[in-house]
């Protein structure tokens, strides 16, 4: 389906700079021209509200069950600086595909609000969040949402094609080959098992470089050599790009390769700290929007 599929055409560098493997590296964001702009933003503390990346503000989500109102959020609050590498983590049904759902737009709350790099996507129009999303947002699903129509390569080129690059057969081969796939580009989802899939998706998600990336369950199919190998993707993409990852994960030992773990239990919040693992600084000068 189309409409799910998410590009980012805020991100101007090209992933031509690759390496392969654990050792891949983003192109670098451009710097700021201006210096005094440069300057300024050196100087603001780094959690200043322009390095808000994402801001969830009393967020609900509740749903009719028969007579009865079901909570699956309940007043979730929380902050992720740009450049943050962050897992959500709770039991199952605990509200985390929910949360990232309406975190990136693609769903609404029953209240509260969302920002999404200083707009707040909560009061914006079907369209308009649409047309954002495209922009800034990559989103790997728990359940692939690949199209069934088109084959592995069609797929990782949808969000290409649909912002016009000329190149786009190129770039999705390349990341189809970085995620384990370069024999099976012309593979429909039907002739791939649900690893193949899952790791289609993320090719899909990662080939416009996205200001914001939210996977759900991005190892949850693959083996642990094949897990390792989107992990370090990810790390990559959080490293050279700055981009800002939220993933959502069973898998405790990947959590704790992220630098802050949050963890929902029937809607709420009850855990947020920093894992101490160090990754890219949230944010550079000539970064900063
Ligand atoms: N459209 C819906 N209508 C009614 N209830 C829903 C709907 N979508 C989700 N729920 C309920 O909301 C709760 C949270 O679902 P959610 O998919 O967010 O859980 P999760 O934490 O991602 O679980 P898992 O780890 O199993 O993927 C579940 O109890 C689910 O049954
Ligand atoms: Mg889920």
């Amino acid at each position: 389906m189309v409409g799910t599929v998410l590009d980012s055409t805020g991100t101007p560098a090209r992933p031509e700079a690759f390496d392969s493997g654990a050792s891949l590296r983003f192109p670098q964001p451009p710097k700021a021209s201006a210096p005094t702009a440069t300057a300024i933003h050196a100087r603001l503390p780094l959690f200043s509200p322009i390095f808000r990346m994402l801001t969830a503000t009393d967020l609900t989500k509740e749903y009719q069950s028969g007579e009865s109102r079901l909570a699956v959020l309940k007043h979730v609050t929380f902050s992720i600086p740009q450049g943050e590498f962050v897992a959500i983590v709770g039991p199952s049904g605990s509200g985390k595909t929910t949360l990232l759902g309406l975190l990136a737009g693609l769903d609404t709350p029953s209240g509260g609000a969302v920002t999404l790099d200083g707009v707040d996507i909560t009061r914006l129009s079907e369209d308009d969040r649409a047309k954002l999303r495209g922009e800034k947002v990559g989103f790997i699903f728990q359940s692939f949402q690949l199209i069934p129509t088109l084959t592995a390569l069609e797929n990782v080129q949808v969000p290409l094609e649909l912002r016009g690059d000329t190149d786009a057969a190129e770039r999705a081969r390349d990341l189809l080959n970085r995620v384990g796939l370069g024999d099976r580009t012309g593979h429909f989802p039907t002739q791939l098992s649900g690893g193949e899939q899952q790791r289609v998706a993320i090719a899909r998600a990662f080939v416009n470089q996205p200001r914001i990336l939210f996977a759900d369950e991005p190892t949850g199919n693959l083996d642990g050599a094949t897990g390792e190998r989107i992990v370090a993707l990810l790390e990559a993409l959080n490293r050279s790009s700055g981009s800002t990852v939220v993933l959502v994960t069973h898998d405790t030992a990947l959590a704790e390769r992220t630098s802050r773990v949050i963890r929902l239990k029937d809607g709420d919040i009850v855990e947020d700290r920093a894992t101490g693992t160090v990754h890219a600084a949230p944010a550079t000068a000539g970064d900063a929007r």
